[in-house]
């Protein structure tokens, strides 16, 4: 989708957006669009039920001249209008129009009561319109091209337009990464593999990303027996991919070598889980595919950090592999050595993703010291059950760090919530025959896979989000679509513009 910024104007053709706040009170575009039509847009208002209303629109018709609609948005009370009241109300836009329009002009200006500026509320809206015209159709050939969505251009005026568009600009990266996370989550497993995802990743060199790629000899030579434990079934061998991005200036003396720690961000990349011996029901099965979602976000935002250029030193880590059940996969009962040393009793061999985040986990703490390491995974199925699909749950050991994910969460709609961590739990992890097993007991199955990952960090400051209930949506949001959403680059973009790019 083009996206473009222009001052402001009076369009006399085409198809034109305007809000209405509540009680159908006209903004000042809309009231100039009501004067050019000889009052067709406020007739239209007082002919139909929209009084401007959250969430509720009306499209005007062939108004007057060559016009060919006139789109009025309800923006509700202007208190109201927020960011994210805005982003949504960008991906409503795109909804209401684009099987209507090829492009269309948005008209945006100040509303009594809104905290933003027009030029601010302009790059939010076009946020939410570009992050809602994502489609995975791809493998789609017999798409007629009158079924296909035909929005590919929309031009906001406001006043300082150019300000818009600079601070639209850095968002559009942003949207770029979140959109090759859903690409990669949206892809079948007969394509997406270890050895083709660590490709995918690749692509991000040309960006300006360091990328390095780990093989199966090189991991055994590392000693990361629970990654290839897990990879030991497949056809398809594991991969552990390394992405660098170097964007803060470089400081002087020791001091500043500790400054330049990165943050470190951590991926499960379990491109299809099946269960592995501890096989899993044939129904729902196909929804594994996306269970290398974590690797998918960290892939996505190490894209959204090189696009804007981000002042920042950031590490992404990412362990591939496909848990498959076959004469050479591993059995409930085997024990497996980590990269840390310690030892694992695999009693389910379902329970892969922790297996794959402990040697990768450790590999990025002993590697690159980050001063923070932030997991992401779709770890367990008991997230769904305690948070069902509106909130990830967060897992850390420090308590300032999860409250500035829950913070940047609520600021861009992608919301975390903590759950607890404690030597109570740790207890439930602990093996007859070796230093822990791979599953708790009955309860608290999301807790007890994040007391798992945690003796695999030391004492580097630490989260983990299980996103297992947000990485992929059967009924789409407002800014995003049904199926992949990758849900986790936003929020992590944020929390590092908030608190440590500064
Ligand atoms: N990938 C699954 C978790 C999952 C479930 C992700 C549903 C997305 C949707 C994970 O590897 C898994 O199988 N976890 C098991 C753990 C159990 C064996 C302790 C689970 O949640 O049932
Ligand atoms: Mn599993
Ligand atoms: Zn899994």
């Amino acid at each position: 989708m083009k996206i473009s910024f222009a001052n402001p104007a009076t369009p006399k053709i085409g198809t034109v957006v305007v809000g209405v706040l509540d009680g159908g009170k006209l903004t000042v575009s809309a009231q100039a669009m009501d004067d050019a039509t000889g009052g067709a847009v406020a007739r239209a208002i007082k002919a139909s039920t929209f009084k401007g209303s959250k969430d509720h629109s009306l499209a005007v018709l062939a108004p007057g001249g060559r016009l060919t609609r006139v789109h009025c948005m309800g923006l509700g009370k202007g208190k109201d209008v927020d960011a994210l009241a805005l982003q949504k109300l960008g991906g409503g836009i795109v909804k209401a129009l684009k099987a209507h329009a090829a492009s269309a002009q948005i008209l945006v200006d100040a509303i009594e009561g809104c905290e933003l500026e027009p030029h601010q509320m302009a790059a939010e809206i076009a946020l939410g319109a570009r992050l809602a015209s994502y489609s995975f159709d791809k493998y789609k050939t017999k798409k007629k091209e009158h079924d296909k969505p035909k929005l590919g251009e929309l031009k906001f005026h406001c006043a300082d337009s150019a300000k818009a568009k600079a601070l639209y600009d850095v968002e559009d990266k942003v949207a770029d990464g979140v959109f090759f996370t859903r690409d990669l989550v949206s892809e079948p497993s007969n394509v997406i593999y270890p050895e083709t995802l660590a490709e995918q990743a690749k692509t991000l060199a040309r960006m300006g990303v360091k990328v390095q790629v780990l093989t199966k000899p090189q991991m055994k030579k590392l000693g990361m027996g629970a990654l290839l434990g897990v990879a030991q079934g497949s056809a398809n061998d594991p991969r552990l991919v390394v992405m660098e991005w170097n964007g803060k200036p470089k400081g002087r003396g020791r001091a500043a070598a500790k400054a330049d720690a990165p943050v470190a961000f951590v991926g499960k990349g379990v491109t299809f889980d099946s269960g592995g011996i501890s096989i899993k029901p044939s129904a729902g099965m196909e929804d594994m595919k996306w269970d290398m979602g974590g690797a998918g976000v960290v892939i996505g935002l190490m894209k959204a950090l090189a696009g804007r250029k981000a002042k920042v030193n950031a590490v992404g880590v990412v362990g591939l592999v496909e848990n498959m059940p076959s004469g050479t996969a591993q059995r409930p009962g085997d024990i497996v050595t980590s990269m840390s040393g310690q030892t694992i009793e695999v009693l389910n061999t379902d329970a892969e993703g922790r297996l794959v985040l402990a040697d990768a986990l450790w590999y990025t703490k002993e590697k690159y010291k980050p001063h923070t390491m932030i997991d992401l995974a779709t770890l367990t199925g008991a997230i769904l059950v305690a948070l069902g699909e509106h909130y990830a749950g967060v897992f850390s050991n420090d308590d300032d760090l999860t409250w500035e994910l829950v913070h940047a969460g609520r600021a861009v709609d992608e919301r975390v919530w903590s759950l607890p961590l404690g030597p109570e739990y740790d207890k439930m992890i602990d093996s007859t025959v070796a230093d822990m097993q791979n599953i708790g007991g009955r309860y608290g199955g999301s807790i007890t896979a994040a007391q798992f990952l945690k003796r695999f960090v030391g004492d580097t400051k630490w989260a983990h989000i299980d996103i297992a209930g947000v990485t992929w949506s059967k009924t789409g949001k407002p800014t995003s679509p049904k199926g992949g959403t990758g849900f986790g680059v936003r929020l992590l973009d944020r929390w590092l513009r908030d608190k440590i790019e500064k």
